[in-house]
């Protein structure tokens, strides 16, 4: 059985962990790909444009990340294929730590206190309880969902918002266009969990920020298309945001001379929210592989026509 293999992270590992599972499978890294025909699988991240199309054989194109923008934007995917996204425990479980570091940080006015400790001041900022701070996640899917069972156990008010409704303990749920007014309304800490898709593209906007308490936060950990990063900025000038946490932009690596990097009031961190671990991850990928080769169905195929 032949893999395409495409990552610019830690292919070696990937190599390792995916034959010590299937010690027969032939791993092709990008870019020594081979004669098309040979090729049963892909498991690959942001390959080029159209390149997938070539290869007339394959079973099934695995997303090396949760995401799958980076293949549902190449006009010349093979649609008929299934489209199959990452889900492993510690891509969740690093996702979870960040949303949740992230949260306590706004939460405990850290912005303020750093920007204090450069100054040398001693002030103190106040403390609300966490059920008087409610957390507003948007994308209730397997990282929103785990996210706020973590965030739960620090007793924090917490909402979210999908596409459909859902029903999740402890927490008030919204979903649609017709649950969004309200959903932003008492989310005082936002946090971005959404595929990027026709329909969430720029959904982090002015009227977004207008529509949030005066001086909430944000946190995109989703996808850089997620934001109108003009207009963070002008919110975060006029105090409606009081804070941002973004670690996906329009342009990767953020370009040098973006504003973001010296903003007093954002941090950055460089796509570096989770990453997918070869050796939890490749279990998945073997297992799912030889469901494919047993004609079983797949988990976690995409709807293509819904955009994730
Ligand atoms: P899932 O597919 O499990 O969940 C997606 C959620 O978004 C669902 O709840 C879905 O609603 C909701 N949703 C989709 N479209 C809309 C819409 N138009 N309006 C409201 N809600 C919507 O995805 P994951 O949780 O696995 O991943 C989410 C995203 O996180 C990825 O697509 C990726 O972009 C990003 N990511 C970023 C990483 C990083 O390092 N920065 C790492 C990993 C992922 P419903 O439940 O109704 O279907
Ligand atoms: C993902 C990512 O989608 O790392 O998994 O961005």
């Amino acid at each position: 059985m032949v893999l395409l293999f495409k990552s610019e992270a830690m292919p070696e590992a990937w190599v390792d962990a995916l034959q010590a599972l299937a010690p027969g499978l032939e791993v092709r890294v990008w870019p020594h790909w081979g004669a098309p025909e040979a090729a049963d699988f892909a498991l690959v991240w942001k390959p080029p444009k159209g390149e997938l199309a070539k290869y007339p054989n394959l079973k099934a194109i695995f997303s090396i990340g949760a995401g799958i923008d980076h293949l549902a934007s190449d006009p010349e995917l093979p649609r008929h294929i299934p489209l199959v996204r990452m889900v492993d425990p510690s891509l969740t479980a690093g996702m979870t730590e960040y949303v949740v570091m992230s949260v306590l940080h706004h939460h405990r006015y850290m912005l303020d206190y750093g920007a204090q400790q450069r100054a040398g001041q001693w002030h103190l900022q106040g403390q609300i309880p966490p059920w008087r701070r409610r957390v507003g996640v948007m994308g209730l899917g397997v990282l929103g969902g785990d996210a706020l069972a973590k965030l739960r156990v620090f007793d924090f008010d917490l909402a979210g918002w999908s596409r459909r409704p859902k029903e999740i303990p402890g927490v008030a749920t919204f979903h649609g266009p017709e649950g969004f007014a309200e959903f932003l309304a008492g989310s005082q800490i936002l946090v971005c969990l959404l595929p990027l898709t026709a329909e969430t593209e720029g959904i982090l906007n002015a009227r977004t920020f207008q529509a949030l308490p005066r001086g909430a936060a944000v946190i995109n950990a989703a996808r850089g298309g997620h934001l109108v990063e003009e207009d963070l900025l002008a919110a975060l000038g006029s105090g409606q945001i009081s804070g941002a946490t973004l670690d996906v932009f329009h342009e990767e690596p953020l370009p040098a001379d973006h504003p973001f990097w010296a903003h007093p009031r954002v941090i950055v961190t460089p796509h570096a929210a989770s990453l997918t671990i070869p050796e939890t991850a490749a279990r998945y990928i073997v297992d799912s592989m030889a469901k494919a080769c047993a004609g079983q169905p797949l988990d976690n195929v995409v709807d293509l026509a819904r955009g994730y």
